[in-house]
Protein backbone atom coordinates (compact mmCIF):
# COMPACT_ATOMS: atom_id res chain seq x y z
CA UNK A 1 0.00 0.00 0.00
CA UNK A 2 1.10 3.56 -0.71
CA UNK A 3 0.84 6.68 1.63
CA UNK A 4 -2.99 7.22 1.88
CA UNK A 5 -3.78 3.80 1.67
CA UNK A 6 -3.52 3.70 -1.90
CA UNK A 7 -2.60 0.61 -4.06
CA UNK A 8 0.72 -0.25 -6.07
CA UNK A 9 -0.15 -1.41 -9.33
CA UNK A 10 2.63 -2.63 -12.00
CA UNK A 11 2.18 0.40 -13.93
CA UNK A 12 2.81 2.61 -11.01
CA UNK A 13 5.43 0.71 -9.81
CA UNK A 14 6.90 0.97 -13.30
CA UNK A 15 7.09 -2.56 -14.11
CA UNK A 16 4.21 -1.94 -17.20
CA UNK A 17 2.25 -4.14 -18.77
CA UNK A 18 2.46 -7.96 -19.18
CA UNK A 19 5.56 -8.26 -21.33
CA UNK A 20 6.98 -5.22 -20.06
CA UNK A 21 9.57 -4.79 -17.59
CA UNK A 22 10.14 -1.30 -16.43
CA UNK A 23 12.45 0.85 -14.95
CA UNK A 24 11.96 -0.72 -11.61
CA UNK A 25 11.78 -4.37 -13.00
CA UNK A 26 15.23 -3.42 -14.54
CA UNK A 27 16.87 -1.61 -11.58
CA UNK A 28 15.58 -5.07 -9.87
CA UNK A 29 17.31 -7.43 -12.02
CA UNK A 30 20.55 -5.02 -12.46
CA UNK A 31 20.83 -5.14 -9.25
CA UNK A 32 20.67 -8.87 -8.89
CA UNK A 33 23.10 -9.63 -11.58
CA UNK A 34 25.64 -6.98 -10.20
CA UNK A 35 25.35 -9.08 -6.74
CA UNK A 36 25.71 -12.46 -7.97
CA UNK A 37 28.23 -12.50 -10.91
CA UNK A 38 29.29 -9.16 -11.61
CA UNK A 39 27.04 -8.45 -14.81
CA UNK A 40 26.66 -4.70 -15.47
CA UNK A 41 23.67 -4.16 -17.15
CA UNK A 42 23.94 -0.83 -18.44
CA UNK A 43 21.20 1.53 -18.59
CA UNK A 44 19.80 0.99 -22.83
CA UNK A 45 19.53 -2.89 -22.42
CA UNK A 46 16.39 -2.64 -21.18
CA UNK A 47 14.88 -4.36 -24.23
CA UNK A 48 17.36 -7.17 -24.48
CA UNK A 49 16.80 -8.00 -20.55
CA UNK A 50 13.41 -7.96 -20.68
CA UNK A 51 12.68 -10.47 -24.66
CA UNK A 52 15.16 -12.81 -22.14
CA UNK A 53 13.20 -12.59 -19.32
CA UNK A 54 9.80 -12.89 -21.54
CA UNK A 55 11.86 -16.20 -23.16
CA UNK A 56 12.25 -17.74 -19.65
CA UNK A 57 9.04 -16.53 -18.02
CA UNK A 58 7.31 -18.65 -20.77
CA UNK A 59 9.20 -21.48 -19.85
CA UNK A 60 8.09 -21.60 -16.81
CA UNK A 61 4.22 -21.07 -17.56
CA UNK A 62 4.12 -17.69 -16.31
CA UNK A 63 2.16 -15.07 -18.06
CA UNK A 64 3.78 -12.10 -18.20
CA UNK A 65 7.49 -10.58 -16.75
CA UNK A 66 5.43 -8.95 -13.45
CA UNK A 67 4.88 -12.74 -12.40
CA UNK A 68 8.21 -13.72 -12.68
CA UNK A 69 9.48 -10.29 -10.91
CA UNK A 70 7.77 -11.58 -8.44
CA UNK A 71 8.64 -15.46 -7.94
CA UNK A 72 12.32 -13.69 -7.76
CA UNK A 73 11.50 -11.03 -5.47
CA UNK A 74 9.92 -13.90 -3.08
CA UNK A 75 13.54 -16.12 -3.36
CA UNK A 76 16.49 -14.00 -4.35
CA UNK A 77 18.79 -16.19 -3.57
CA UNK A 78 16.64 -19.44 -5.10
CA UNK A 79 17.20 -21.72 -7.41
CA UNK A 80 15.79 -19.57 -10.19
CA UNK A 81 19.03 -17.39 -10.18
CA UNK A 82 21.15 -19.81 -11.69
CA UNK A 83 18.58 -19.98 -14.66
CA UNK A 84 18.03 -16.30 -14.72
CA UNK A 85 21.62 -15.93 -14.89
CA UNK A 86 21.76 -18.70 -17.83
CA UNK A 87 19.09 -16.27 -19.25
CA UNK A 88 21.34 -12.89 -19.12
CA UNK A 89 24.74 -14.14 -20.07
CA UNK A 90 25.85 -13.73 -23.70
CA UNK A 91 27.75 -17.07 -24.85
CA UNK A 92 28.73 -15.84 -28.23
CA UNK A 93 31.83 -17.59 -29.11
CA UNK A 94 33.31 -19.67 -32.52
CA UNK A 95 35.81 -22.03 -32.87
CA UNK A 96 39.51 -20.28 -33.85
CA UNK A 97 37.83 -16.78 -32.78
CA UNK A 98 40.86 -14.48 -32.39
CA UNK A 99 43.43 -16.41 -33.96
CA UNK A 100 46.72 -14.92 -33.19
CA UNK A 101 46.36 -16.34 -29.42
CA UNK A 102 46.30 -19.52 -31.05
CA UNK A 103 49.88 -18.92 -33.12
CA UNK A 104 50.88 -17.13 -29.47
CA UNK A 105 49.82 -20.19 -28.05
CA UNK A 106 51.76 -22.51 -29.90
CA UNK A 107 55.35 -20.30 -30.29
CA UNK A 108 55.52 -19.16 -26.95
CA UNK A 109 53.82 -22.40 -25.00
CA UNK A 110 53.21 -25.23 -26.81
CA UNK A 111 56.60 -25.54 -29.17
CA UNK A 112 58.63 -24.56 -26.02
CA UNK A 113 56.68 -27.38 -23.57
CA UNK A 114 57.45 -30.00 -26.24
CA UNK A 115 60.83 -29.13 -26.39
CA UNK A 116 61.67 -29.33 -22.70
CA UNK A 117 58.77 -32.44 -21.99
CA UNK A 118 57.18 -29.61 -19.53
CA UNK A 119 53.88 -30.16 -18.73
CA UNK A 120 51.56 -27.11 -19.05
CA UNK A 121 48.27 -25.66 -17.48
CA UNK A 122 45.93 -23.75 -19.45
CA UNK A 123 42.37 -22.28 -17.88
CA UNK A 124 39.37 -21.27 -20.53
CA UNK A 125 38.24 -18.86 -17.78
CA UNK A 126 34.27 -18.45 -19.30
CA UNK A 127 34.71 -20.95 -21.99
CA UNK A 128 31.01 -20.16 -23.13
CA UNK A 129 29.85 -23.02 -25.04
CA UNK A 130 33.07 -24.81 -25.80
CA UNK A 131 34.90 -24.15 -28.85
CA UNK A 132 37.43 -22.13 -26.95
CA UNK A 133 38.55 -24.61 -24.89
CA UNK A 134 38.37 -27.13 -27.99
CA UNK A 135 40.28 -24.72 -30.31
CA UNK A 136 42.98 -25.07 -27.13
CA UNK A 137 42.95 -28.92 -27.88
CA UNK A 138 43.09 -29.19 -31.36
CA UNK A 139 46.24 -26.72 -31.28
CA UNK A 140 47.83 -28.70 -28.97
CA UNK A 141 46.73 -32.20 -30.38
CA UNK A 142 49.03 -30.62 -33.15
CA UNK A 143 52.33 -30.08 -31.80
CA UNK A 144 52.27 -32.13 -28.87
CA UNK A 145 50.98 -35.07 -30.36
CA UNK A 146 47.47 -36.33 -29.23
CA UNK A 147 49.46 -38.83 -27.20
CA UNK A 148 50.90 -36.43 -25.30
CA UNK A 149 47.73 -34.43 -24.57
CA UNK A 150 48.24 -36.08 -21.07
CA UNK A 151 50.44 -33.56 -20.63
CA UNK A 152 48.07 -30.82 -20.58
CA UNK A 153 45.62 -29.45 -18.19
CA UNK A 154 42.82 -27.67 -19.24
CA UNK A 155 40.28 -26.31 -17.16
CA UNK A 156 37.41 -24.39 -18.95
CA UNK A 157 34.87 -22.53 -16.36
CA UNK A 158 31.69 -20.40 -17.19
CA UNK A 159 28.68 -19.50 -15.19
CA UNK A 160 25.98 -20.84 -17.56
CA UNK A 161 24.46 -24.05 -16.77
CA UNK A 162 23.30 -24.31 -20.07
CA UNK A 163 26.27 -23.33 -22.09
CA UNK A 164 28.23 -26.03 -20.29
CA UNK A 165 25.87 -28.71 -21.01
CA UNK A 166 26.87 -27.96 -24.84
CA UNK A 167 30.37 -27.73 -23.76
CA UNK A 168 29.90 -30.76 -22.10
CA UNK A 169 28.70 -32.69 -25.16
CA UNK A 170 30.97 -31.43 -27.70
CA UNK A 171 27.78 -31.43 -30.29
CA UNK A 172 28.05 -28.80 -32.77
CA UNK A 173 26.32 -27.95 -36.22
CA UNK A 174 28.32 -28.61 -39.34
CA UNK A 175 27.98 -24.71 -40.38
CA UNK A 176 30.00 -23.74 -37.15
CA UNK A 177 33.33 -26.01 -37.42
CA UNK A 178 34.02 -24.18 -41.03
CA UNK A 179 36.80 -22.01 -40.31
CA UNK A 180 38.72 -25.17 -38.68
CA UNK A 181 41.19 -26.55 -41.24
CA UNK A 182 39.23 -29.99 -42.89
CA UNK A 183 42.80 -32.19 -42.20
CA UNK A 184 41.36 -30.86 -38.44
CA UNK A 185 37.55 -31.72 -39.22
CA UNK A 186 38.28 -35.31 -39.72
CA UNK A 187 40.82 -35.71 -37.54
CA UNK A 188 38.94 -34.37 -34.78
CA UNK A 189 35.36 -34.34 -35.43
CA UNK A 190 33.04 -36.88 -35.72
CA UNK A 191 30.11 -36.45 -38.25
CA UNK A 192 26.68 -36.93 -37.33
CA UNK A 193 24.26 -39.51 -39.42
CA UNK A 194 20.82 -40.21 -39.81
CA UNK A 195 19.39 -37.81 -36.89
CA UNK A 196 22.42 -36.22 -36.27
CA UNK A 197 22.66 -35.67 -39.44
CA UNK A 198 24.40 -31.58 -39.91
CA UNK A 199 26.03 -31.82 -36.76
CA UNK A 200 29.85 -32.59 -35.75
CA UNK A 201 30.79 -34.41 -32.33
CA UNK A 202 34.20 -33.22 -30.91
CA UNK A 203 36.22 -36.63 -30.66
CA UNK A 204 35.91 -38.72 -26.76
CA UNK A 205 39.92 -39.10 -26.99
CA UNK A 206 39.69 -34.76 -27.30
CA UNK A 207 36.22 -34.12 -24.92
CA UNK A 208 38.01 -36.31 -22.03
CA UNK A 209 40.56 -33.82 -21.73
CA UNK A 210 38.68 -31.06 -20.57
CA UNK A 211 37.65 -30.12 -17.03
CA UNK A 212 34.53 -28.79 -17.28
CA UNK A 213 33.49 -26.52 -14.05
CA UNK A 214 30.92 -24.36 -13.24
CA UNK A 215 32.28 -21.69 -11.74
CA UNK A 216 31.55 -17.99 -10.76
CA UNK A 217 34.33 -15.66 -11.40
CA UNK A 218 33.49 -13.36 -8.92
CA UNK A 219 33.57 -16.18 -6.76
CA UNK A 220 36.15 -18.34 -4.64
CA UNK A 221 38.93 -19.87 -7.49
CA UNK A 222 40.00 -22.24 -4.46
CA UNK A 223 40.62 -25.96 -5.80
CA UNK A 224 42.73 -23.99 -8.94
CA UNK A 225 45.82 -24.41 -9.73
CA UNK A 226 48.35 -22.21 -11.17
CA UNK A 227 48.35 -21.74 -15.06
CA UNK A 228 50.89 -20.87 -17.79
CA UNK A 229 48.18 -19.38 -19.98
CA UNK A 230 44.66 -17.49 -18.93
CA UNK A 231 42.39 -17.37 -21.76
CA UNK A 232 39.48 -15.05 -20.36
CA UNK A 233 38.40 -13.71 -23.59
CA UNK A 234 35.33 -11.46 -23.77
CA UNK A 235 33.99 -12.11 -20.72
CA UNK A 236 35.19 -8.56 -18.64
CA UNK A 237 33.18 -6.24 -21.30
CA UNK A 238 30.27 -7.56 -19.43
CA UNK A 239 31.31 -6.58 -15.89
CA UNK A 240 31.46 -3.71 -13.79
CA UNK A 241 34.97 -1.54 -13.74
CA UNK A 242 35.59 -2.56 -9.77
CA UNK A 243 35.07 -5.79 -10.46
CA UNK A 244 37.21 -5.95 -14.11
CA UNK A 245 39.73 -4.92 -11.77
CA UNK A 246 39.30 -7.46 -8.63
CA UNK A 247 39.29 -10.23 -11.70
CA UNK A 248 42.44 -9.05 -13.19
CA UNK A 249 44.14 -9.29 -9.75
CA UNK A 250 42.99 -12.84 -9.27
CA UNK A 251 43.08 -14.13 -12.44
CA UNK A 252 47.16 -12.32 -11.93
CA UNK A 253 47.39 -14.30 -8.49
CA UNK A 254 46.22 -17.75 -10.41
CA UNK A 255 48.96 -17.70 -13.38
CA UNK A 256 52.66 -19.56 -12.63
CA UNK A 257 55.47 -16.32 -13.11
CA UNK A 258 55.91 -15.61 -16.69
CA UNK A 259 52.07 -16.86 -17.43
CA UNK A 260 50.11 -15.41 -19.42
CA UNK A 261 46.82 -13.47 -19.76
CA UNK A 262 44.84 -13.92 -22.64
CA UNK A 263 41.81 -11.08 -22.96
CA UNK A 264 39.34 -10.14 -25.79
CA UNK A 265 40.64 -8.31 -28.53
CA UNK A 266 38.25 -5.18 -28.26
CA UNK A 267 38.94 -5.31 -24.20
CA UNK A 268 42.14 -3.23 -22.34
CA UNK A 269 43.33 -3.02 -18.80
CA UNK A 270 43.61 0.49 -19.25
CA UNK A 271 43.47 2.61 -16.24
CA UNK A 272 43.40 -0.72 -14.05
CA UNK A 273 46.02 -1.77 -11.15
CA UNK A 274 46.66 -5.11 -12.47
CA UNK A 275 50.24 -5.56 -12.01
CA UNK A 276 50.93 -7.50 -15.40
CA UNK A 277 52.97 -6.85 -17.76
CA UNK A 278 52.47 -5.33 -21.56
CA UNK A 279 53.05 -7.94 -24.17
CA UNK A 280 50.73 -6.29 -27.00
CA UNK A 281 46.74 -5.88 -27.33
CA UNK A 282 45.07 -7.77 -25.57
CA UNK A 283 48.44 -10.27 -24.14
CA UNK A 284 49.53 -9.82 -20.66
CA UNK A 285 52.23 -12.15 -18.79
CA UNK A 286 52.77 -12.12 -14.90
CA UNK A 287 56.52 -11.08 -14.18
CA UNK A 288 59.39 -13.55 -12.71
CA UNK A 289 59.05 -13.63 -9.28
CA UNK A 290 60.57 -10.34 -7.59
CA UNK A 291 59.15 -7.87 -10.02
CA UNK A 292 56.29 -8.34 -8.16
CA UNK A 293 53.74 -4.81 -7.98
CA UNK A 294 50.64 -5.17 -5.46
C1 LIG B 1 30.91 -13.88 -24.91
S1 LIG B 1 31.27 -15.33 -24.01
C2 LIG B 1 33.00 -15.52 -24.38
C3 LIG B 1 33.36 -16.93 -24.74
C4 LIG B 1 34.84 -17.15 -25.13
N1 LIG B 1 35.72 -16.83 -24.04
C5 LIG B 1 35.19 -16.37 -26.36
O1 LIG B 1 35.89 -15.37 -26.28
O2 LIG B 1 34.73 -16.75 -27.44
C6 LIG B 1 31.32 -14.72 -22.33
C7 LIG B 1 31.11 -15.81 -21.30
O3 LIG B 1 31.45 -15.31 -20.00
C8 LIG B 1 30.59 -15.92 -19.08
N2 LIG B 1 30.56 -15.12 -17.84
C9 LIG B 1 30.08 -13.87 -17.67
N3 LIG B 1 30.20 -13.50 -16.38
C10 LIG B 1 30.77 -14.54 -15.72
C11 LIG B 1 31.15 -14.75 -14.37
N4 LIG B 1 30.97 -13.85 -13.42
N5 LIG B 1 31.72 -15.95 -14.06
C12 LIG B 1 31.93 -16.88 -15.00
N6 LIG B 1 31.58 -16.73 -16.29
C13 LIG B 1 31.01 -15.57 -16.66
C14 LIG B 1 29.25 -15.97 -19.79
O4 LIG B 1 28.39 -16.95 -19.25
C15 LIG B 1 29.68 -16.27 -21.23
O5 LIG B 1 29.57 -17.64 -21.53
Amino acid sequence: MMAGGEKRTPMAAGIGSEWELGREGFELIRGLARRACGLDLKPGKEALVAARLARRARELGLNGIPAYLERIRREPGGGELVALIDALTTNHTSFQREPRHFDLLRERVLVPAARHGCEVAIWSAGCATGEEPYTILMHAAEVLGEARLASLRLVASDISTRALEVARTGIYSADRVGMLPEVWRRRYLQRGSGACQGYVRVKDTLRRRVEFQRRNLTGSLAGLPHFDVIFCRNVMIYLGRTVQELLVRRLRDRLVPGGWLLIGHSEGLMGIRHGLDYVMPSVYRRPQSGREQP
